[in-house]
């Protein structure tokens, strides 16, 4: 797991799958606890946040099983209402179990939950909304205790539309006794696809895809077979791998239609970008020509895991682009290791200025988190010679088989011994 080896400057060409989403199917493994019952996911990526949730699923008391692409999960014999710390603090997305266990049981008890270190990361939001349906909760020492047998409906208004938070209300809302409306509700379109797997299990929910959703609860809900979307982010790696590297890659089941605003400068930068049936299309044939100002926001605006992999696209660049991070104070882990390439990138705070360079030289880094590491490979596939990227394991937690994949698009690229 531990460090990655690249022989950069090279074009990519060829085919790529894009894998199922991992922002995805994380809440929807979560909320296969909501209801006691046999679940068939399809299209889950191979990834170690998929493999974390799932033990999570079976500490529990469930069922996990895997063959392919496909998870067979049954939650039918959950009996415990603890998550334990060890698999807490491996990812974020732990903290998504509160709201099924919650609503299933009536009381779930989590720590704090790990994941990448952007900035403090608090979960204020998703204790708040399950308070609001009635839960008694309390934090202490790190510890995370909600009680709430009788959850009821209620009007929540969320202070920033938190992904998590959201996903977390609406699958705790799906259980309770009466009508739960969020505003400034995070409308990202892996919550949607949460909101129809739990519209196929049953919920009722409205509004998917707007701030305001509003779920009926306590509708019978039951197991079903689903399909996870495409991988958004991979997509967009992918996109900024070929537009800074060169080539031409068609990415199968990559999805266009919402990643609009990372299309939109990759395409103004020079990119030839085209959604066909079976997938989304790139080519790049010259160095991409930078200008302007991007600013991270919520869905739809520009995505903030797709900022790292956007930045190391354009250090080779003509041209300076700038890039301001609003959703993580602390986002740009990876422009110190960037720059031992040769990037020129000045950070002001909140802001980067990334000056294309005319070349980049090969560089030992460390990745401190997953989208980080996207950007340090990245990197790494466009300078010339033998580079080191460590803390792979980081990339690994959310990228599927990126190894083979680089490979069979012409890269360079191995894991060490
Ligand atoms: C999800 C994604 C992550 C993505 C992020 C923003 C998953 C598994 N992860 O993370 O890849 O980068 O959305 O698109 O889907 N906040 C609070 N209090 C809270 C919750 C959040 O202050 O209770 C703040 C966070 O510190 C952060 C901002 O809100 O500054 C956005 O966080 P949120 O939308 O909740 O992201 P996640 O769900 O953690």
């Amino acid at each position: 797991m531990g460090a990655i080896i690249i022989n950069g400057g090279r074009p990519l060409r060829g085919t790529v799958e894009i894998s199922g989403s991992k922002n995805a199917a994380l809440p929807i493994i979560a909320a296969t606890v909501l209801h006691g019952g046999t679940y068939e996911l399809r299209n889950c990526p191979d990834i170690a946040d998929v493999r974390c949730a799932c033990a999570i699923v079976e500490e529990l008391g469930g069922h996990v099983t895997k063959a392919g692409q496909s998870l067979y999960i049954d939650t039918g014999q959950i009996f415990r209402k603890t998550v334990p710390e060890h698999l807490m603090k491996r990812m974020r997305a732990s903290v998504l179990f509160l709201g099924p266990l919650l609503g299933r049981f009536g009381s779930a008890e989590l720590t704090l939950p790990g994941g990448c270190p952007l900035g403090c990361r608090p979960v204020d939001l998703h204790l708040e909304a399950v308070a609001a349906m009635g839960a008694a909760v309390t934090l202490r020492e790190g510890t995370i205790c909600c009680h709430g047998p009788r959850l009821h409906g209620c009007c929540i208004d969320l202070r920033f539309p938190s992904v998590g938070a959201t996903e977390n209300a609406l699958m705790a809302a799906a259980a309770c006794h009466g009508t739960v409306t969020i505003k400034n509700a995070a409308g990202e379109p892996e919550i949607c696809d949460l909101i129809a797997f739990l519209q196929a299990m049953g919920a009722q929910i409205r509004g998917g895809g707007t701030s305001e959703l509003t779920i009926t609860g306590g509708a019978p809900l039951r197991g079903v077979s689903y399909t996870v979307m495409p991988d958004r982010m991979e997509t967009a790696t992918y996109l900024c791998a070929t537009a800074g590297c060169g080539g031409e890659v068609l990415l199968l089941d990559g999805d266009g239609s919402c990643l609009e605003p990372v299309i939109e400068v990759l395409t103004r930068s020079g990119c030839d970008i085209r959604q066909r049936p079976e997938g989304l299309y790139v080519k790049s044939t010259e160095r991409l020509r930078a200008s302007g100002h991007i600013e991270t926001a919520p869905y739809p605006g520009f995505p903030t895991d797709a900022q790292a992999p956007l930045m190391a696209a354009f250090l080779r660049a003509k041209g300076a682009l700038e890039i301001s991070e609003h959703i993580f104070e602390d986002r740009f882990g990876h422009v110190p290791q960037l720059l031992r390439f040769g990037a020129r990138i000045e950070l002001a705070g909140n802001c980067a200025r990334v000056r294309g360079a005319d070349v980049l030289r090969p560089a030992r880094v460390e990745a401190c988190d997953l989208r980080a590491a996207a950007a340090l490979i990245l990197a790494a596939l466009q300078a010339e010679g033998e580079s080191v990227v460590s803390g792979a394991h980081h990339l690994y937690r959310g990228y599927d088989d990126p190894v083979r994949k680089f490979t069979a698009l012409g890269a360079s690229i191995r894991p060490a011994r």
